[in-house]
């Protein structure tokens, strides 16, 4: 039998579903992609349908195989990544979910968070889980639909429902309901893990109100976590990497010294810090999140979490109409000289960090008649920068070092002038790699790690590729004028003074 010699990285986003067929010098050698229904029943609502991230992810799987001219044999495992937080309560017996998937960004639960905060226990929770008491986390939505879901409760706690975050939903189903795991990145993200001992905790299980007979085994990220069910591809294919989306861009991005650091543009912007094997506790409302583990050796991130980034734009595509394509905005934010004064707070759904708002809603301000929808575009790009300087200060503020360099990547990080203000913004030279798929590469680093594709992290920094730098060059007074009007823009959005 001859060497596998390829890794598939199903990459389950917010927005899409994305699979990628690697090759063994790291290049994508194939992809298959859908975007799925989005739904919002209620004002701050956000639900995805289960089975469509299923159906979607078979899909895929298998055009990105056919695509590829890759014989199924020859890839030696497949590496999972995932939006994360989101939340899939299912029965064990028939793997069928009893309520739809509640996503990441929903703040149905931001009254439970509120109350649980005024009874003081949110130190407890920062102590144990590096997180806040946000409704971005998963267990309080595991909570409301064990509270809403006639009968669930009970069920649960005799260990009849099974909950998982995406990635452990697609292992279930990928494995013909053979394993139900997940692994440190994810458990991370639960508010029922704590990331010290590396453990669920009973008595965050408790405070939250999460029967522990429903959670998930936890695994290093480059692991085999089972293999595919008979007849799904035509031979099994063993699931050897797991990590959530923002860990996994970490990974792929070769961040794996103390003090690297990398942003990924998607549906928001994730910003996170190498921090070793320290969990640096934050005194400025950043989160402390495993990085990844490997062979039972934690590295942990200091992360800056934003809700919106790529989202606003598609707002201007989808809500607004003043672009059909997410790409005009680099020629419109080129075809002005400013903004006009025009400033987008993207609030959408709250305001995650540093701030931490989940009734924070968007604006826009500095209206006037000569505003045009180039200034617009200008805006929401704009805005993405001073989102990303807001956190880079916290870091820095937390004890990191000012990083030397800026890695990015995701669909926006394509945009250079962008780039270009990201650069400005944060002072430092942003690098971008000749692959932006960096979150999916992660997941197959992950996986082809476990299967002997590649031997160490040596191996897979040797891979990462420069593919454009950009030198910040902004004069000081410009740039101090911009960020003291985002400023001024952004204490308006906050529903606290
Ligand atoms: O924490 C949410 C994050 O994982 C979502 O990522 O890429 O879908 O914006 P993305």
């Amino acid at each position: 039998m001859g060497q596998a010699t390829h890794v598939l990285a199903i990459d389950q986003g917010t927005t899409s579903t994305r699979s990628i067929l690697f090759d063994a010098t790291a290049r994508p050698v194939a992809t298959a992609q859908r975007e799925f229904a989005q739904h919002y029943p209620r004002l701050g609502w956000v639900e995805h349908d289960p089975e469509d991230i299923w159906r979607d992810t078979l899909v895929t799987a298998r055009e990105a195989i056919a695509r590829g001219g890759v014989p199924a044999r020859d890839i030696a495992a497949i590496g999972i990544t995932n939006q994360r937080e989101t939340v899939v309560v299912w029965d064990r017996a028939t793997g069928t979910p009893i309520y739809p998937a509640i996503v990441w960004q929903d703040r149905r639960t931001a009254d439970v968070c509120q109350s649980l905060k005024a009874e003081g226990a949110e130190q407890m929770v920062r102590d144990k889980t590096g997180l806040l008491l946000d409704p971005y986390f998963s267990a309080t939505k595991i909570a409301w639909i064990l509270d809403t879901v006639p009968g669930a409760r009970a069920r649960a706690d005799k260990g009849e429902l099974a909950f998982g975050t995406i990635d452990c939903f697609l292992l279930w189903r990928l494995t013909g309901g053979a394993v139900h795991a997940t692994d440190v990145t994810n458990a991370g993200r639960t508010l029922l893990y704590d990331i010290r001992r590396q453990d669920w905790d009973d008595a965050l299980c408790r405070l939250l109100r999460v029967p522990q007979a429903m959670l998930p085994e936890v695994h290093d990220n480059s692991h085999v976590f089972g293999t595919t069910a008979p007849g799904l591809f035509d031979v099994p294919i063993p699931i050897a990497g797991m990590a959530g989306d923002q860990q996994a861009a970490l990974f792929g991005q070769a961040c794996f010294a103390r003090g690297m650091v990398k942003s990924t543009y998607g549906t928001g912007c994730f910003m996170l810090l190498n921090t070793g094997d320290t969990a640096i506790a934050s005194d400025h409302r950043l989160l402390t999140t495993p990085a990844y583990r490997l062979n039972g050796q934690m590295t942990y991130a200091l992360e800056g979490s934003i809700f919106v980034a790529g989202a606003a734009v598609k707002w201007l595509r989808d809500g607004l109409g003043v672009i059909t394509s997410a790409h005009q905005t680099h020629d419109m934010a080129t075809e002005v000289p400013d903004s006009h004064g025009v400033y987008m707070v993207p609030a959408f759904v709250g305001l995650g960090a540093p701030h931490w708002d989940p009734d924070a809603r968007g604006l826009i301000t500095g209206l006037t008649l000569g505003a045009t929808g180039a200034h617009l575009a200008r805006a929401a790009l704009e805005a993405v920068g001073y989102q990303t300087l807001d956190l880079a200060q916290a870091m820095v503020a937390d004890g990191g070092a000012a990083p030397a360099t800026l890695r990015i990547d995701g669909g926006m990080a394509a945009n250079d002038w962008l780039c270009q203000f990201l650069a400005d913004m944060l002072e430092t030279p942003v690098e971008r790699p000749t692959h932006l798929e960096t979150t999916a590469l992660g997941a197959a680093f992950h996986a082809g790690l476990a299967t002997g594709v590649w031997p160490d992290l040596d191996a897979l920094s040797q891979t990462w590729r420069r593919g454009a730098c950009f030198e910040p060059r902004m004069g000081a007074s410009d740039r101090a004028a911009l960020i003291a009007g985002w400023h001024a823009a952004l204490r308006k959005a906050l529903s606290t003074d």
